[in-house]
């Protein structure tokens, strides 16, 4: 099973200039998880700052125990074998053709002969669909071309933490499709955990279990898909459609009146599409399960949009194994509350985010303070949430000073 990844409370600046604040998420084991964000927003440097390449000057990154952090170079180069990275520019060595550099994580990490890392290396090639490249140097092929050779080699030592920067970047939209497919039936095949940084709409669609945005300086929100796919937060329902009008400018941050920001706030989240499912013949991906209970025990924290997209995802068996009643009617309720139960803020009017400082949960998606309501209504489950406060640092971030 993948290894769950703690990131709490990390903070990164360069110098003067800060690139992201107290950001605090867990990559649940064996899921997928996406990372999104304007660009130039720190996607890449949290990438890098979870693998120990960069030092965050606050926080904690803690794997198997370990806060990478802080740990001696010795502990970091073990849970460093952990991972699998797809940097952002692929990282070939230049001078070296496609074989060797697929093969260079066998070389340098384990005992394998030379037979066997040939076959590893010829299986992720065939993989990522470059057989026949191998004698190539990385100046010699596509864009594209380099950031498959640049998978392939995240691949070879069966990692089980995989990061990939744009994976898609470059790659014609059939291969993205497919690019995507390939990850899934991985993650099917050895239940890694996986965090994707991409700009494909896509990809952020169908792929992730669970998904993250990067926004001024801050992660802003970050829960299961259904969160964010039917947030109503201008930010991410611009970024998650490619809208040239919201908060999003060509600067990144540009200010949005309040007038503007509830006119945008009333345009339609589009309808979620489908996870993209294993290939047929492939072993199923064991981490939905998991998921699947993880989601339901803070299923009452969520908005209530939320809530109606997760328990679509129910089979009649499953409602009865969580002990969740299906509506009479087959159309699932609406997302009215009881008189008595918290009352969550209305879709249509979200809370513009902070225009300098650091952007919190958005109303919309921010826990109920009262989780276990006794008069909730029988659809929302009888699944015992986590505590609300545990539930809301794991995925919406701890803030500076909270234990
Ligand atoms: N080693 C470094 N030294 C100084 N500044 C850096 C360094 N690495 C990144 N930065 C700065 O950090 C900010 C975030 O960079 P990063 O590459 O993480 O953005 P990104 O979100 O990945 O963007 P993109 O989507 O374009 O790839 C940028 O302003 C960049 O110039
Ligand atoms: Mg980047």
């Amino acid at each position: 099973m993948g290894v769950e990844v703690v990131v709490d409370g990390l903070s990164k600046s360069f110098g003067a200039q800060s690139i992201w604040r107290d950001v605090s998420l867990t990559l649940p084991p064996g899921e997928i998880s996406v990372l999104l964000g304007p660009s130039g927003t720190g996607k890449s440097v949290f990438l890098k700052s979870l693998v120990g390449l960069l030092k965050p000057e606050r926080g904690k990154v803690v794997i198997n125990g370990v806060d990478i952090c802080t740990c001696p170079e010795r502990d970091l180069y073990e849970v460093r074998k952990l991972f699998g990275v797809l940097f952002q520019d692929g990282a070939l060595f230049g001078s070296m053709n496609l074989f060797d550099n697929i093969a260079f994580p066998l070389r340098e990490h384990t005992r394998k002969g030379e037979s066997e890392i040939r076959r590893i290396v010829l299986e992720k090639m065939e993989m990522v669909g470059l057989i026949g490249a191998e004698d190539k140097l990385p100046g010699e092929i596509s864009g594209g071309m380099r950031k498959r050779a640049g998978l392939a080699r995240a691949l070879v030592l069966d990692p089980e933490i995989i990061l990939v920067d744009e994976p898609d970047s470059g790659l014609d939209p059939v291969r993205t499709v497919l690019l995507n497919q390939l990850i899934v039936d991985l993650n099917a095949q050895i239940d890694a955990t996986i965090l994707i940084v991409t700009h494909d709409i896509n990809t952020a669609r169908t792929v992730p279990d669970n998904i993250g945005m990067l926004y001024r300086r801050s992660l802003v929100m970050y829960g299961p898909r259904e969160v964010l796919l039917t947030s109503a937060e201008p930010a991410v329902v611009q970024f998650l459609n490619g809208r040239p009008d919201g908060p999003i400018g060509m600067s990144e941050e540009k200010d949005t009146s309040p007038g503007e920001l509830a006119r945008l706030s009333e345009v339609a989240v589009p309808p979620m599409m489908p996870q993209l499912e294993v290939t047929p013949g492939m072993p199923e991906r064991t981490a939905v399960r998991r998921r699947k209970e993880r989601v339901l025990r803070q299923l009452r924290t969520l908005a209530p949009s939320a809530q109606q997209e997760i328990l679509k995802t129910l089979t009649p068996e499953e409602l009865a194994l969580y002990g969740i009643s299906a509506p009479a009617t087959g159309s699932w309720p609406q997302q009215s509350e009881p008189a008595t139960a918290p009352a969550w803020p209305q879709q249509a009017a979200p809370a513009p985010l902070p225009q300098d400082e650091v952007a919190d949960v958005p109303q919309q998606v921010r826990p109920s303070p009262h989780p276990r309501d006794p008069e909730a209504p029988p659809w929302a489950g009888s699944a015992e949430p986590e505590p609300v406060e545990s539930s809301r640092r794991r995925w919406f971030g701890r803030k500076r000073g909270e234990q």
